[in-house]
């Protein structure tokens, strides 16, 4: 199973403060060393974390990118212009404070076919960013979708029986995906606690976790943090 490290949030602390620190591109690097098989990172509108020029630095490295977008004119011009080894394809509205629900595929077929045609057509493997609803796994296989990520934020927030509820109707969506030849990828929310049984669900082959992983960082990297600031204030 592969994992995706989403650096937004990196650049979120950055874009609070109007610094050059902390490099969401430093951050991916170090990620990928530590055992990340891709980054992903989401290049909003309204370019509220990653900027064009962190997108356009991240697809000029080696490792895989996954460039999760809105399915907009702007975002394909500069998808294909970039050509990430591949590309998430989210709803995004101005006023949530995070990717809130997954695309109505079943509503927007005939945009979203277009969007994958045209990336499909410059290489970059898409992903419909959908809830594990069996109309929209059926509509993104009818259009042409080679993945679908299904959106785990609401089994996140959920809590023992009806988390439990939530995990069955996520593993027969990924079930039912496989079985149509999909690809299944699945984020959002996922924190350590509650990664295992997302993780358990043989269909699902790869997790793409951002806001738990940064959040986790804070703590494992603060003493040595506070180390290099009492050997510079002895220097
Ligand atoms: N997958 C998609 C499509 C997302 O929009 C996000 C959030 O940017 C994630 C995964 C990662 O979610 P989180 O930051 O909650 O781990």
């Amino acid at each position: 199973m592969h994992l995706g490290v989403n650096i937004d949030h990196v650049a979120t602390l950055r874009q609070a403060r109007g610094t050059d620190y902390p490099d969401p591109l430093l951050a991916a690097r170090l990620a990928i060393a530590a055992g990340a098989d891709s980054i992903t990172a989401h290049l909003r509108e309204d370019r509220r974390h990653i900027q064009d020029h962190d997108i356009e630095r991240l697809a000029a490295e080696p490792f895989p990118l996954n460039m999760e977008m809105a399915p907009t004119n702007e975002m394909v011009a500069i998808c294909v212009k970039l050509r990430p080894r591949a590309c998430c394809l989210v709803p995004e509205r101005r006023e949530e404070l995070t990717t809130e629900g997954g695309l109505d595929v079943v509503r927007h077929q005939t945009r979203l076919a277009s969007v994958i045609k045209n990336l499909s057509a410059a290489g970059v493997r898409v992903s419909l960013f959908i809830a594990p609803d069996p109309a929209q796994i059926r509509a993104s296989h009818a259009i042409g979708a080679p993945v679908v990520e299904l959106h785990t934020g609401h089994y996140a927030n959920l809590n023992s029986e009806a988390q439990q509820q939530e995990l069955e109707v996520i593993a027969d969506g990924a079930k039912l995906a496989a079985s149509l030849g999909l690809l299944v990828h699945a984020g959002h929310g996922l924190t350590s606690a509650n990664t295992p049984a997302i993780a358990a669900i043989a269909e699902v082959s790869e997790l793409n976790i951002g806001h738990a992983i940064i959040a986790d960082a804070v703590f494992g990297g603060l003493p040595q943090a506070i180390a290099n600031f009492r050997q510079a204030m002895v220097r």
